[in-house]
């Protein structure tokens, strides 16, 4: 598929999606989000894809929604048209997702940052939720997921005042999985993918089920879902190939079944 904002490149078993709004430091309009969740949903469908980079420039990963576009919207044209929420798909996306960010990540840039799996930072990030500053508050997840992440204390400093935080911060809240150094950002985050993408596919699809169950439910019901889970995995290819590969001392060949 040709996309107009994005770039989407293939390499073995990970997939790599680049915002490329350079003119605007990849904010994120309607077609950036139509774009990214098409892209991302249909290589989640792909047999062959184990895992997902999404990436922007060394300036920006994305500096927020798109101010231009939403501007001149009224109460009735964001309700009806339920501006952002196509952004869920994204959230619904099976297969492990990783966000590499370099630069800028602001408003919705941070908000998509945190919807992925892993979040890499260069040591160039930039993250907040400046909202506040132009009369809104954060519309893709941001109070609730940086409120997840990083507790209330720190959640609200950002939100209410708008003010950035470095990636050092952000790592120390954490935010960030790891930091990197700005020119191994995308490197790291590929062989990152390509480790998880060598796994099998399926049971990192269920460790991502079972880890995201965590923020949804109590811990006893969390558990339960876990261990039923568990017990899935004996029931694939994958499992009798992983622990058979580890008892005659060889590298297992998963055939993600
Ligand atoms: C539209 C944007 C943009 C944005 C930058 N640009 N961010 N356009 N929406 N979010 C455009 C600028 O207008 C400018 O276009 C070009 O990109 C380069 O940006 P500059 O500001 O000239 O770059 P710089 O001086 O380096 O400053 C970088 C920056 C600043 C600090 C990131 O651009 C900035 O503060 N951007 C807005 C950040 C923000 O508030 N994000 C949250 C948005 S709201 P021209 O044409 O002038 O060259 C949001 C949540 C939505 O995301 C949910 C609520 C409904």
């Amino acid at each position: 598929t040709e996309y107009e904002t994005i770039l989407v490149e293939r390499h073995d078993r990970t997939a790599l999606i680049t915002l490329n709004r350079p003119k605007a430091l990849n904010a994120l309009d309607l077609t950036v989000m139509a774009e990214v969740v098409d892209a991302a949903t249909t290589l989640d469908r792909d047999p062959d894809v184990g895992a997902l980079v999404i990436t922007g420039s060394a300036k920006a990963f994305a500096a927020g929604a798109d101010i231009k576009e939403m501007r001149p919207n009224g109460y009735m044209d964001v309700y009806l048209s339920d501006w952002f929420s196509a952004w869920d798909r994204l959230g619904d996306v099976r297969k492990p997702t990783i966000a590499a960010v370099s630069g800028y990540a602001l408003g919705g840039g941070c908000e998509l940052a945190m919807m992925c799996d892993i979040l890499l930072a260069a040591d160039t990030a930039v993250f907040g939720q400046p909202e506040i500053k132009l009369g809104v508050i954060p519309g893709i997840g941001g109070s609730q997921r940086l409120t997840r992440a990083i507790g209330k204390a720190k959640a609200m400093d950002l939100c209410l005042t708008g003010r950035t935080m470095d990636a050092d911060e952000a790592e120390r809240a954490g935010l960030v999985s790891r930091i990197v150094p700005a020119a191994d950002l995308l490197t790291e985050a590929l062989s990152t993918a390509a480790t998880i993408a060598g796994m099998s596919t399926p049971i990192a699809m269920m460790a991502k089920e079972s880890v995201n169950r965590a923020f949804e439910t109590t811990l006893a019901e969390g558990v339960r879902f876990e261990r039923r889970l568990f017990h899935a995995t004996f029931a694939t290819a994958d499992q009798k190939e992983g622990m058979a590969a580890f008892t005659e001392k060889r590298t297992p060949s998963f055939t993600h079944r």
